[in-house]
């Protein structure tokens, strides 16, 4: 039986990098596909940004790719589509997101020798810390937020950060604020246990405004970084100058189930509707999913090695190119089916009807 894939494309750009990703995980693997709505398009059909329709797919589905949520049109409206993103979460119960960044021979605003050798992956608590706590609230006056976090939530996501490191260089950085927040002394506190299980790992600490500076300063420096929900949120929209755009970032949500495969980018309002968002950080998701959820990493490898050779002749705007969402699609296809012809012998296939 096929393995049962939900497609969540949501607002903006979401639907155009969807489509993109979904052709291409569809050439490499056959899966059966159910789409559901999220975000501001699901508001506009039932008011809820997360209907009950939706979390019905998930019920029988393997992983789950989500394009992107939210956009002005829903701004000051009664509830906000990213509550929806943040449900899913919470329901689909990922708590690890996967944030990797590496220099993919793109035009970066930092020096180029250092750039070069840049690749991160940054591991964000997903489930946790601001974004959830309780109390919250707002009133004309006052607003309130509550930073909580537990050791086992700390733990279990510092596991997923050695156990990365472990195949990668062996170097976890913590980053937190444990010179201001209790949540970050506990913090800090549980990630050092956990590194004793790793000794073939390193641990080193680094308060989050230093680390925002380091690691635009000294990319190549780190491995694997691990952090809370919100410094998380914010560093690895940071590695988009390591990277070339934002829209090539690709992420992996990992919890107990199903995995939750999305680009780090939003909705892009300004740019949704002309087809020319880069979809290579929803591509690149399609390969984590083919990782981690598949266990196909020689799929997940062709995959990235259509991308880059892509990335050499097609380039969208946000990196300095003047080529379009399809373009770039159907180039990835292209070298898709010629990695396979060479490796397997099949022979490649028309790039005609990949519906991008
Ligand atoms: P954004 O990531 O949507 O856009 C920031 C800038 O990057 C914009 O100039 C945009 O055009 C550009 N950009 C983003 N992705 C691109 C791509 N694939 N190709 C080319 N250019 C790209 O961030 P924002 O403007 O702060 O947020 C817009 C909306 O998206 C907000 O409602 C926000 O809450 C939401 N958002 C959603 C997600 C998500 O669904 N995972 C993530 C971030 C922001
Ligand atoms: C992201 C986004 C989301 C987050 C928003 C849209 C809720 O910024 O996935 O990076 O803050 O987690
Ligand atoms: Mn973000």
């Amino acid at each position: 039986m096929k393995p049962t894939v939900t497609v969540l494309p949501g607002d903006g750009i979401g639907p155009e990098v969807t489509a993109a990703a979904l052709s291409v995980l569809q050439a490499c693997l056959p899966v059966e596909v159910r789409e559901g709505l999220i975000g501001g398009a699901a508001i506009d059909a039932t008011g809820d940004p997360l209907p009950p329709a939706t979390l019905a797919l998930l019920e029988h589905s393997q992983a789950v790719f989500l394009g992107a949520v939210g956009g002005p049109k829903w701004d000051g409206g009664p509830v906000r589509p990213e509550q929806g993103l943040l449900r899913l979460r919470r329901a689909m119960g990922v708590f690890a997101n996967l944030r990797p960044a590496r220099f993919l021979g793109l035009p970066v605003p930092l020096r180029e020798g250092l750039a070069r050798h840049a690749n991160l992956l940054v591991v964000r608590e997903l489930s946790s810390g601001v974004y959830f706590g309780e109390p919250r609230g707002i009133s004309a006056t006052e607003a309130v937020n509550t930073w909580r976090q537990t050791a086992d939530e700390v733990r279990r996501v510092a596991h997923v950060a050695f156990q990365q490191a472990r195949k990668r260089r062996k170097l976890v950085t913590s980053v937190d604020k444990a010179n201001v927040l209790e949540a970050s002394v506990l913090w800090r506190r549980v990630v050092t246990e956990v590194a004793r299980e790793y000794p073939q790992v390193t641990l080193e600490h680094r308060y989050v405004d230093a680390a925002a500076f380091e690691v635009l300063r000294s990319p190549q420096h780190f491995d694997v970084i691990v952090t809370d929900n919100l410094f998380g949120d914010i560093l690895s929209d940071e590695l988009a100058a390591v990277a070339g755009s934002i829209g090539v970032l690709p992420s992996a949500s990992l919890g107990p189930g199903p995995g939750l495969y999305e680009p780090v980018h939003g909705a892009a309002p300004d740019i949704a509707g002309r087809g020319i968002a880069n979809p290579t950080g929803a591509l690149l998701s399609v390969a984590l999913m083919l990782d981690h959820t598949f266990s196909r990493p020689d799929m997940a490898r062709a995959v990235e090695g259509a991308v880059l050779a892509t990335l050499r002749e097609v380039r969208t705007p946000d990196i300095g190119g003047t080529g379009t969402t399809a373009q770039f699609t159907h180039a990835v296809h292209r070298h898709l089916a010629w990695s396979r012809w060479t490796e397997v012998g099949e022979e490649p296939q028309p790039a005609a009807d990949w519906g991008v």
